[in-house]
């Protein structure tokens, strides 16, 4: 067998304490931006949901009006598109699938936005498919092999894909300066798709933790107050 498990992958947001790395996630922002939304939807989310990733009204205002959405020309009734709103969703790369196979060599790039749910492996599998693209190894059978616009990949469940290996060291500048190696661009990126598929995360976990600690000292209370009832009774 020539297919790989996934390498694991280790974020602020895992584990039974979570929190959310927001520098982390708006470098992966930027990677989604510059590199993946060439080719990848995100249509679940807002460009209002970002104001969680640290980003102030004002910035997400400017953020959003840098897309073009579909909209109607209201004169005469022909599509059209104009500066995007807060309220607005991100908008993919192609007017319908047709377009974005014929792009794509007939692939077709999956929306984004729960990807790190919806395949086995999640996040780890995300990262390790952006890292683990290589030549095929020297024993791969003849029948195994990518053919024409296929990249082998051993993290891939058929081991070639369509995506051709989407980042290059230093492709993307951060404002904070951070490494910008394949390495750490897969990991931001990563990171921001694991917001993406559940951006309540954190929230549900400490709302879990509240209600676990309400239990517990009402489970007391409510012990000592049988053990007060009963005292006399013995
Ligand atoms: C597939 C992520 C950039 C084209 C995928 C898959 C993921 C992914 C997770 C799904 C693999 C699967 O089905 O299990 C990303 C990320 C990117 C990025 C995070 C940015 C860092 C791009 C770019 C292009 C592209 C720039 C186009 C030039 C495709 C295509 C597929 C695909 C065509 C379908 C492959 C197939 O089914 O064989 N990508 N991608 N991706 N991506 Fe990307």
């Amino acid at each position: 067998e020539f297919h790989k498990h996934p390498k694991h992958l280790k974020l602020a947001s895992d584990g039974m304490f979570p929190h959310w790395d927001k520098a982390q996630l708006q470098r992966g922002l930027q990677v989604y931006k510059e590199v993946c939304s060439a080719c990848h939807s995100l249509h679940l989310v807002a460009f209002r949901d970002i104001q969680d990733l640290g980003y102030t009204e004002g910035q997400v205002k400017t953020f959003a009006k840098g897309f073009q959405v579909p909209s109607v020309n209201p004169d005469t009734g022909e599509p059209a598109t104009r500066d995007g709103l807060p309220s607005d969703y991100f908008p993919g790369p192609y007017a319908n699938e047709v377009a974005a196979r014929a792009a794509n060599n007939n692939a077709l790039p999956p929306d984004l936005s729960l990807i790190t749910k919806a395949r086995e492996g999640g996040k780890d599998y995300v990262y390790s498919l952006l890292t683990g693209f290589q030549n095929p190894p020297a024993n791969l059978p003849k029948e195994l092999r990518p053919g024409p616009g296929l990249h082998y990949n051993p993290y891939f469940a058929n081991l070639n894909l369509a995506m051709a290996p989407p980042l290059t060291k230093g492709q993307v500048t951060f404002a904070d300066g951070s490494p910008n190696t394949v390495e750490a661009m897969a990991k931001d990126v990563t990171a921001f798709l694991v917001w993406t598929a559940e951006p309540k995360l954190v929230k549900r976990v400490q709302v879990g933790w509240a209600a676990f600690l309400f239990l517990l000292i009402f489970t007391t209370l409510t012990y000592l107050s049988y053990r007060n009832i009963w005292a006399d009774k013995k």
